[in-house]
């Protein structure tokens, strides 16, 4: 049996498909997830795929006791792949203090307690807004870090910073920082998927509710960006290639190969898609003609950004490999799903 990992954020969107891959790997999971931005049914989903019910314990990692009690309960844990905190960009200019505090809080807790109860790693949700524009594409691990567009974007400069000064200061733990691009997709048996609350501020839960008749238009924001088209470009990633590539990091700390006390990695397919690509991509995937206009930019947006992940899939010996017509019918095959439960 493999070692047991805490995974925060675990009933979330990117927690749980990893939760599946890390149980598919041989890993024992506990999840810790306060619920406020996901419901506790996706373990029954997470079960339902592994066959394996991950232990839950319904934790704020804000309050430090009870985060506490967590180690002390499961003192096996040896690594964390930290998920948790609130990610919606537009609201977080809207409340700045409610995503500092979360977000910094709850990294600088498991932080204090990882020495404590002898957890050896931790993994960290990065993004690749930390990068901003950049002035050269595809951006890689040693591009410059632009000022921070979002109180969001912020917090996760910071909590970089915050994990490379504490292991700088003697801390004995490893970490790995993954930098996601645009995570993507459902499982591909639609028990577990990206669950938005209210109106989806990201593309694709909102592209599948405009198709499936939810929303009666999708508004392409802009296509007088100097790209190919004229509309963003993004490296639009599947949620389950970026889940495996946690369990490839976790297993690179586990097995004491990191070359250094904190590794960072782009996680990414290396390509970048516009939007127009994206819609023409999924209507030939589904078969399903889809409802758009184009209407003015919308405030923040970047034109264009794509990584490069040589790095991961040399060093991690990771690659995402699904093709997007694939990855877009399964948000459809989610979507779908959703409906024929009367969730939405
Ligand atoms: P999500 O909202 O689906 O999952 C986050 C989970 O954390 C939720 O289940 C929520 O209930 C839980 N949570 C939040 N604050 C908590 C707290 N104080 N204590 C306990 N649980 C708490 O989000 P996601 O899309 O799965 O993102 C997971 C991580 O990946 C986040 O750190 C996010 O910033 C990062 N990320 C996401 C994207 C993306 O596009 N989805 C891109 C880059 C990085
Ligand atoms: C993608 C593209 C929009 C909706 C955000 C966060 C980022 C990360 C991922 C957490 C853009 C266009 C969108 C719509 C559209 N989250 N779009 N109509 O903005 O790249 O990244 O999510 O870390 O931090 O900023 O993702 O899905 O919102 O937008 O035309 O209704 O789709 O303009 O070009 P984004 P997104």
């Amino acid at each position: 049996m493999k070692e047991t990992i805490l995974v925060t954020g675990g009933t979330g969107f990117i927690g749980s498909h990893t939760t599946v891959e890390l149980q598919n790997a041989g890993y024992e999971v506990v999840i810790v997830d306060n619920l406020s931005n996901s419901q506790a049914d996706v373990i029954d989903g997470i079960e339902k795929i592994t066959g394996k019910r991950p232990a839950f314990e319904k934790v704020d990692l804000r309050d430090y006791d009870a985060t506490e009690a967590v180690f002390r309960k499961y003192p096996d844990i040896s690594g964390i792949i930290h998920f948790a905190a609130s990610k919606a960009v537009g609201e977080s200019v809207q409340k700045p203090l409610m995503y500092y505090r979360n977000n910094i809080l709850s990294l600088v807790n498991l932080l204090e307690l990882m020495p404590k109860y002898n957890v050896k790693g931790i993994i960290f949700s990065s993004s690749c807004t930390v990068y901003g524009q950049p002035d050269v594409l595809p951006v890689t691990e040693e591009s410059p870090i632009k000022k921070a567009e979002s109180p969001y974007g912020n917090t996760k400069q910071i909590n970089e910073e915050i994990i490379q000064d504490t292991i700088k200061s003697g801390s004995p733990i490893k970490s790995i920082i993954l930098r996601y691009f645009n995570p993507i997709g459902s499982h591909p048996t639609a028990l577990i998927g990206e669950m938005p609350n209210g109106v989806p501020q990201n593309l694709i839960p909102y592209l599948t509710q405009t198709a499936i008749g939810i929303r009666e238009q999708l508004s392409v924001f802009g296509d007088d960006y100097n790209t190919p088209d004229g509309s963003c470009i993004r490296d639009y990633i599947y949620v389950v290639d970026l889940a495996k590539a946690h369990v490839s990091a976790m297993t690179r700390i586990m097995e004491d190969k990191t070359e250094e006390s904190v590794e960072i990695y782009n996680i990414g397919t290396g390509r970048g898609t516009s939007v127009l690509e994206l819609i023409n991509a999924f209507e030939q995937s589904t078969g399903v003609k889809l409802n758009y206009k184009i209407v003015g930019r919308r405030a923040g947006d970047i034109e264009k950004v794509w990584g490069n992940v040589d790095k991961a899939n040399e060093k991690l010996g990771w690659r995402a490999d699904t093709p997007l017509g694939d990855v877009l019918a399964t948000a459809w095959k989610w979507q779908l799903a959703l409906r024929e439960r009367n969730i939405m």
